[in-house]
């Protein structure tokens, strides 16, 4: 008979930090697809597949759109303009477009001089108060902040506070009230950036954008997608990364060993880990998945962490193995939302972990694993609180 998931846990399970949550291995065990309700009440799926999560991201008849998820009692308004993360063709494309020049791999190399001498100026200050430092606020979150403001072009003197705002809407653990102060605060914040780039464009893709027919309002909006999903993502990687890697100390020892394993151990770390555990789709008709009929209306859950696991694409998927081919892994989706900062997370990635291990050749947990707090998991993206590390002078 059809497997059912029903309530999820709100937090990973003791020691596991690393695993998707028991019950959604366990529903992969009994098949792709799984009969789910909503934490809102409403009837759903749960897709655990690897193959049948590819094909619903790949398929039209499902839908992004954010007014259509069928998930609680109340209308969801619409994504406002430029969050075309939730929104279908051809609004969708008509945004990501203009911007899918400004992230190709090409021009993402050209940006790695600056990501090392970043990473470089975060190990620097990390050095001159250690030996032992918190790998969060001292490397995690700094890198992709900094990237991402200057491709924003948000001017140095409102990096800080712009960061605990983007922060706290952001780490799963705000308040309502304070949620909603963040966001404002962030939102009234952006509209005042697109104004200024308009007036004065300066070197950076929102003054480049400035050039197109796309409003105030739209370039807004974009900021706002760029940020939420650039930032987060990227430092939740870097600190939930480091922490598997000092918890394997053979799979440590191969990096150290071969440091060239590094672009394949950022796709390793990238499946295994999936911070970005999963994102929904709405179906527009009935349609058949894994033998199943969705109907039209429901919204289906896409597991892309447990797709990431599951055993019939990868022999031992619940073992970290960074000379493994992790290729077709979904932590950056598939299909027309495939992730559009992909090759400037990689570039992030692979110059920040080699900068890291190579000028802490004897870094290590400074707490024990289990004390280590790990997001829950209410929380969109997966990660740690703080990774308290030190090493030898
Ligand atoms: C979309 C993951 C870094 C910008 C996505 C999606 C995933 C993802 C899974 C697809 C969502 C869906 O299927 O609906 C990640 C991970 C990252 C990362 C794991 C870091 C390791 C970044 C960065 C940027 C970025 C650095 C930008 C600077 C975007 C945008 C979209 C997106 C704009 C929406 C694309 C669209 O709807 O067409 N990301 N991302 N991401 N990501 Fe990323």
């Amino acid at each position: 008979s059809l497997h059912t998931v029903t309530t999820l846990p709100t937090e990973r399970q003791p020691g596991c930090p690393f695993d998707p949550p028991a019950e959604l291995i366990e529903a992969r065990g009994h098949g792709p697809i799984s009969r789910y309700t909503h934490p809102g009440g409403k009837p759903g799926w749960m897709i655990t597949g690897y193959d049948l999560v590819r094909s619903v991201l790949a398929d039209p008849r499902f839908s992004s759109r954010k007014e259509l998820l069928n998930v609680v009692d109340f209308e969801i308004p619409p994504a406002p303009p430029g969050e075309f993360l939730l929104m279908d063709e051809p609004q969708h494309g008509r945004y990501r477009k203009p911007l899918v020049g400004k992230f190709t791999a090409r021009r993402m190399r050209l940006l790695t001089e600056r990501i090392e001498q970043i990473t470089n100026d975060c190990l620097d200050a990390m050095e001159a108060t250690g030996p032992s430092a918190d790998l969060v606020t001292a490397f995690a979150k700094p890198i992709p902040t900094i990237i991402i403001c200057e491709l924003l072009g948000v001017p140095y003197e409102d990096r800080a506070s712009f960061q605990e705002q983007i922060d706290k809407f952001m780490n799963g653990e705000t308040g309502d009230e304070e949620l909603l102060a963040a966001y404002t605060a962030t939102q009234d914040y952006l509209a005042k950036l697109v104004a200024a780039k308009r007036a004065n464009p300066t070197d950076d893709v929102l003054s480049e954008l400035t050039d197109s027919d796309l409003t105030d309002e739209e370039l807004q909006g974009i900021s706002l997608i760029l940020l939420a999903a650039g930032f987060d993502t990227t430092a939740n990687m870097l600190a939930l990364g480091a922490f598997a890697l000092l918890q394997d100390p053979e799979q440590l020892a191969a990096l150290h060993a071969d440091p060239a394993l590094v672009d394949q151990a950022v796709e390793e770390l990238l499946r295994y880990l999936s911070v970005a555990k999963s994102f929904m789709r709405t179906a527009l008709e009935d349609v058949e998945v894994g033998g199943q009929t969705i109907e039209a209306g429901t919204t289906v859950v896409l597991s892309y962490n447990t797709a990431n696991r599951d055993p019939e694409r990868y022999a031992d998927p619940h073992e970290l193995d960074l000379r493994r081919d992790s290729g077709g892994h979904l932590a950056f989706g598939h299909g027309i939302h495939l992730c559009l900062g992909a090759q400037l997370a990689r570039v992030e990635m692979r110059v920040a972990f080699s900068a890291l291990l190579g000028r802490f050749p004897t870094l290590r947990l400074a707490v024990p694993a289990e004390d280590v707090a790990v997001r829950p998991e209410t929380a969109d993206i997966h990660g740690v609180k703080s990774l308290p590390v030190t090493w030898d002078v």
